[in-house]
């Protein structure tokens, strides 16, 4: 019997679902939640299906929703434990045990699994299972028909892990660089190459971003080709895994980049480069880009120097009462307006050459902090943070990014502003209608 469901289990997750045709790429709409500022997800789920808000974790490992509260499918079924399936997922599972009646997310001998909550900082054993997943397919410029995954792998947790999450969160969507996590698990089903994009959406903007799997194109209104914008620079890999559960010797599925030096305007930072490089031994240092910080982060040396730069190219606009938990804010009234937002000087993420650069204008990297003040959008990481750089949420908005696992990379496309475009022109009108 068990031989049986080993032999069975990987042939169900990679069967190739019949009933679908085989999508060029899927896409579905990502919104911004103005209290959390945290970046959410539409998937549709179970049978009958049922559209879930899932609040976007980058270095999150599987998808993991809310089973507690009224988790009602004819399709889902636990994996059992020491299944082939249960250690695709990591090695960190166990054998999960009900101290209740069985339900959906709770039944004895089925594999046990740890989702995080990295926003609350919590994590919380829970079963891993199948159901049915789907998401609209896309030819790059609308949404077409629901593609559905009969037997997609993802994790229950108990109820309160979705506390400190978005009103409204089923639960969190990691996209990590995981066999488990949707990139690389809808590759595998819909053999296309495991790459995801993401484009979020500001609030002053537009309401909803888009984020697609598979190929490009990534069309914009009015008919503007983002993936023509992209620039890209090599993912990197810490071996040490820094998340909030892992096992030890496990290495980061967080999606790390080399930044080398950092300019604002013209000036050179000069700051400690053992600070932007990983340390292969400890996992501390370097570059990572996360939806799990609102702002980017620096560690404190990083940001004083990045700050003091910054301080000094504006010494002449009128510095107002600061706005937790920005230090640097100023009366927005002194600043001339552009297309890519407030006037000030460009902060450029220098990566692997002088020529390849991560430029961050003024609509990324000037907040409206309270009525007429514009602050400036990074924050202090403290001392000891242990990954230097966190590119967050802010920077990201109107910016395409690819996360490409299969050739290790990176593509950003810096703001799309520039291109006359934002992250909210993504048209999901259906073409089949
Ligand atoms: C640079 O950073 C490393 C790692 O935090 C630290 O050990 C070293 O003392 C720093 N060097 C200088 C010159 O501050
Ligand atoms: C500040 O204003 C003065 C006088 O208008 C000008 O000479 C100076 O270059 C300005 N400084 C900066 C940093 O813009
Ligand atoms: C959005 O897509 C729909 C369906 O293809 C199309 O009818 C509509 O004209 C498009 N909207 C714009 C503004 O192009």
């Amino acid at each position: 019997m068990a031989s049986w469901i080993l032999y069975l289990l990987p042939v169900i997750l990679f069967a190739y679902p019949s009933s679908a045709a085989r999508p060029q790429a899927l896409v579905t709409p990502l919104t911004k939640d103005p209290q959390t500022l945290q970046y959410l997800a539409r998937f549709n789920q179970r049978t009958p299906s049922i559209p879930l808000n899932l609040v976007v974790d980058l270095g999150g490992r599987y998808l993991w929703v809310d089973c507690d509260s009224h988790y009602v499918s004819s399709t889902y079924h636990p994996t059992p434990c020491h299944s082939s399936l249960c250690s695709l997922e990591s090695s960190e599972y166990f054998c999960d045990y009900c101290f209740s009646s069985p339900r959906i997310g709770c039944k004895d001998n089925t594999c046990g699994v740890w989702p995080d909550n990295p926003f609350a900082r919590t994590n919380n054993p829970g079963e891993l299972g199948v159901d049915a997943l789907s998401l609209f397919s896309t030819d790059g410029s609308n949404p077409s028909f629901p593609i559905s995954d009969p037997s997609f792998l993802f994790s229950c947790a108990p109820g309160f892990l979705t506390r400190g999450l978005a009103a409204g969160a089923s639960g969190i969507a990691g996209l990590g660089r995981t066999r488990a996590a949707p990139p690389s698990q809808l590759a595998a089903k819909f053999s296309f190459r495991r790459r995801f994009a993401l484009c979020l959406p500001s609030t002053q903007r537009g309401t909803s971003g888009a984020l697609f799997f598979g190929p490009g194109p990534y069309n914009f209104l009015p008919g503007i080709d983002a993936s023509q914008s992209l620039l890209y620079t090599p993912l990197l890999s810490n071996p040490v895994s820094i998340a909030g559960s892992y096992s030890a010797g496990e290495p980061s599925y967080e999606y790390f980049i080399g930044v080398t030096a950092i300019k604002v305007g013209d000036t050179v930072l000069s700051l400690n480069k053992t600070l932007l490089t990983i340390d292969k031994k400890t996992g501390y240092g370097g570059t990572k880009i996360s939806t799990a910080v609102p702002y980017t982060t620096l560690e404190t040396s990083i940001y004083k120097s990045l700050t003091s730069a910054f301080a000094a190219a504006l010494a002449n606009v009128t510095r107002v009462a600061a706005v937790a938990p920005f230090e640097f804010c100023y009366d927005a009234k002194g600043f001339g307006s552009t297309r890519v937002g407030p006037a000030v000087p460009a902060v450029n993420l220098v990566l692997q050459s002088e020529a390849v650069y991560w430029t961050i204008f003024g609509a990324n990297s000037m907040v409206e902090a309270a009525d007429g003040v514009l602050c400036l959008a990074f924050v202090e990481g403290g001392r000891r943070t242990m990954t230097s750089i966190v590119i967050g949420g802010f920077q990201l908005e109107d910016n395409l990014v690819e996360f490409d696992l299969g050739y290790s990379r990176v593509g950003f496309s810096s703001t799309l502003l520039f291109r006359r475009t934002t992250c909210s022109n993504f048209n999901f009108s259906s073409s089949t209608r």
